[in-house]
């Protein structure tokens, strides 16, 4: 009996992280934040000197990459740099490297080691598609880009960052674009996939709706 994935794909900033966290803590399951990866691989890029179109290049920081999430914190290296792959500028990195097929192949091996009993709760743009195509539940979490430039804005000024409204909504259109017209495994809402929309649902009730649907199937 192969390793139950849930697969919660979705745009930017539409609070899939949250959502799935919260999903695998409550089916005591284990959890992958795969964006977490495309942007640690464009943080460590940066610091090398890397451009983030050099192909070969930043292939080669994703295959190598010393990366741990033990107990919750994002390390590379042993530093922890949780906070320094949220910036916007690694974000917009992140998503300039996942464009690159060598940088997605990379990275392949490494989120399916990840499936390990009791089961997987995954949150990326392919978990559904690519990575893990024989997810048990598969879910399209997304919101209007107004709520998420919102959501974000929030975020950012909780943390004191300073940010403007309009230039996040700039930021997430722009990213929506290349993750959904890249030639590489391009966001998409599988034919399989059920759709989340949560402009106006809690956090709460969108946990509860995914839970609804693993518990269906299982
Ligand atoms: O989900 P998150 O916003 O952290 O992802 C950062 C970037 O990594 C996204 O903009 C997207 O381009 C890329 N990504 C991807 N495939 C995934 C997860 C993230 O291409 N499975």
């Amino acid at each position: 009996q192969p390793v139950p994935v849930v697969a919660i794909d979705g745009t930017s900033a539409s609070g899939k992280g949250t959502v799935a966290s919260r999903v695998a803590a409550a089916l005591g399951w284990h959890y992958l934040d795969s964006g977490a990866l495309y942007r640690l691989t464009a943080l460590a890029a940066r610091r090398a000197a890397v451009g983030w179109d050099d192909e070969a290049a930043v292939a080669g920081i994703a295959a190598n990459l010393d990366v741990d999430f033990a107990g919750g914190v994002t390390r590379l290296s042993g530093e922890d740099v949780g906070d320094a792959i949220r910036s916007e500028e690694i974000s917009g990195g992140a998503s300039r490297v996942a464009a690159l097929p060598a940088v997605r192949a990379a990275l392949l091996f490494r989120q399916r080691a990840f499936r390990r009993p009791p089961g997987l709760v995954a949150d990326g743009r392919d978990m559904g598609a690519v990575v893990f195509p024989d997810s048990m539940t598969k879910v399209f979490l997304t919101a209007s880009v107004e709520i998420r430039a919102e959501r974000r804005h929030k975020q950012l000024i909780e943390k004191g960052i300073a940010a403007s409204i309009a230039a996040l909504l700039l930021d997430l259109r722009e990213r929506d674009e290349r993750d959904s017209q890249r030639c590489v495994a391009p966001m998409q809402q599988s034919a399989d996939a059920e759709l989340l929309d949560t402009t106006n649902l809690t956090i709460a009730t969108a946990v509860a709706q995914v839970l609804d649907w693993v518990n269906k199937v299982s």
